[in-house]
């Protein structure tokens, strides 16, 4: 049995579907959840789902996947923009990362332009709604080849 893929979300992303609909869509966490699932098992890989609105416990998810996962997808949320300790639990993973974002941040405030997270990561898939972590999953799946 191949390892998860990790799928990891930060801060206010539990809100998803009441928050912000207009710029992050109606689909609930829930729904991104069972995208994501099905993606994964259409390639015979399964999902580790997670949310979290703490910098720390991501990062102690991020660690685990170092070890328990093939793969890590990971929309930062607003940390991404704003954590060194994140960035340097992602560069102590050897398997791929796939950073994810619901939005386009490039096309939203200068300060969601940059996040640290990209300086870590293999690729990066944003703008598509919940069909980012769908994306995202599937970009994971053919980086250790399960496409
Ligand atoms: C986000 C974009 C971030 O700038 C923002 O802070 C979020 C969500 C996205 O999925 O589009 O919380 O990561």
């Amino acid at each position: 049995m191949s390892k998860p893929i990790y799928v990891l979300s930060g801060p206010n992303l539990n809100l998803l579907g009441q928050r912000e609909p207009e710029i992050y869509g109606r689909d609930t966490l829930d729904d991104v959840r069972a995208r994501c699932e099905r993606t994964a098992d259409a390639r015979g890989l399964s999902v580790v789902f997670r949310q979290s609105n703490h910098e720390g416990e991501l990062i102690d998810w991020v660690q685990e996947a170092r070890t328990e996962g093939c793969a890590l997808v990971l929309n930062p949320a607003g940390y991404g923009h704003t954590s060194v300790a994140l960035l340097d639990a992602l560069k102590t993973l050897a398997i791929p990362i796939v950073e994810c974002h619901l939005s386009n941040p490039a096309a939203r405030e200068d300060f969601r332009r940059h996040t640290y997270v990209s300086l870590a990561a293999t690729g990066v898939v944003s703008g598509f709604g919940a069909a980012s972590y769908e994306l995202a999953v599937a970009a994971a799946a053919g980086l250790v080849g399960a496409a």
